[in-house]
């Protein structure tokens, strides 16, 4: 409905049809007012001073003969009344609405739950190991993956020229900083600090520059053992071990030492371990080298050791029944949602 036709009907026909055909007309343009500034336009439609529909009929009201200006006169008032009213409505309605807004709180939508996460199954093996060694008495103990070549070779009598050094290549940092390779460098930092005797369980993250395979990732999880006190034979370490081998594998676990080379142990041996299918090889191990000793300061002469050292991926790997270790560093929530506990 626009202006002029409204302004024709006020000039010249008749002003109770106008009044009522206005009156229709405003309640259809007010149900679709969304915002003020349309608030606005409908009020100045109908009682804007220049413009305004119901304005002109008050205005047309002078020409009208004086027997029906009273009839006119209360249809137009009770109109103003009826407009005037529905537009105050309106602006209160669109003021609720951005308060509501501002706040956007629906308080009948149900929460959302917590999504419990799982331990990772190399962390459940790791704290299965950990915990067999800590009620023997041993004491958790870390250290830092970027490592200072004097811990990660050179004090675990791995010269700089020590062919060694090839089956444990790593990332090289600049300077003598590299990732270490394993979990050794911790029994030199500990020897330092610590007077014998003393036992620890080191679990910790290495680094290699290996290309990844079935059984190889270039990080992956070891956890090395250490033991130093007065008296210490083989028959310490091989006991511990087979004790070892029994709690992780079951009590029918057999275990055999195998001669092995580490030039950190003299001697030094392999742990393999078959818990009823075969023999599969689980723990580097021996007894610590007088010259691992003498780079921490231990007299060789009054103190003994062993150590050992294994991979964490490949025992949890055996115990899980996994032939392909990449599969743990894949985050694939589908394969760790398996080992909830
Ligand atoms: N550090 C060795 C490796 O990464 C594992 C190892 C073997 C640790 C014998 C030991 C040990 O402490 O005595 O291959």
């Amino acid at each position: 409905m626009d202006d002029e036709t409204g302004q024709a009907h006020a000039g010249g026909g008749d002003p109770l049809a106008e009044i009522e055909a206005l009156r229709t007309d405003f309640e259809g343009e007010a149900g679709e007012v969304r915002d003020a500034a349309g608030l606005e336009d409908v009020r100045a439609r109908y009682l804007g001073r220049k413009r305004g529909r119901l304005t002109a009929v008050f205005d047309g009201m002078r020409n009208l003969p004086p027997e029906s200006r009273g009839a006119v006169g209360r249809a137009a008032n009770d109109a103003r009344e009826a407009v005037s009213a529905r537009l105050a409505e309106i602006e209160a309605d669109l003021r609720d609405d951005a308060a509501t807004e501002s706040v956007a709180l629906d308080v009948t939508l149900p929460g959302r739950g917590d999504e419990a996460g799982t331990l990772h199954p190399i962390t459940l093996a790791m704290e299965e190991i950990v915990s067999v060694f800590t009620r023997m008495g041993y004491k958790v103990v870390g250290g830092p993956e970027v490592e200072h070549d004097f811990y990660n070779f050179e004090a675990l009598n791995i010269p700089r020229d020590h062919p060694a050094r090839d089956i444990q290549d790593t990332l090289y940092l600049g300077g003598d900083w590299l990732l270490r390779t394993h979990t050794s460098p911790v029994q030199i930092r500990t020897m330092q600090e610590q007077e014998p005797p003393l036992a620890i369980i080191v679990p910790g993250r290495v680094y290699r520059r290996d290309t990844p395979d079935a059984t190889h990732t270039p990080s992956f999880v070891q956890c090395e053992g250490l033991l130093v006190d007065r008296d210490i034979t083989m028959a310490d370490l091989r006991g511990t071990l087979d004790h070892f081998a029994k709690a992780l594998f079951g009590p029918q676990t057999e275990t055999r030492l195998r001669p092995g080379y580490f030039p950190f142990t003299e001697p030094s041996a392999e742990l393999d371990a078959n818990a009823g299918d075969g023999w599969i090889e689980m723990v580097g191990c021996g007894m610590v080298h007088p010259a691992v000793f003498e780079a921490v300061g231990y007299d060789p002469q009054e103190w003994q050791g062993f150590a050992f050292g294994m991979g964490v991926d490949r025992i949890a790997a055996l115990r899980y029944g996994i032939n392909d270790i990449r599969i743990f560093y894949e985050n694939d929530v589908r394969f760790l949602r398996q080992f909830a506990v």
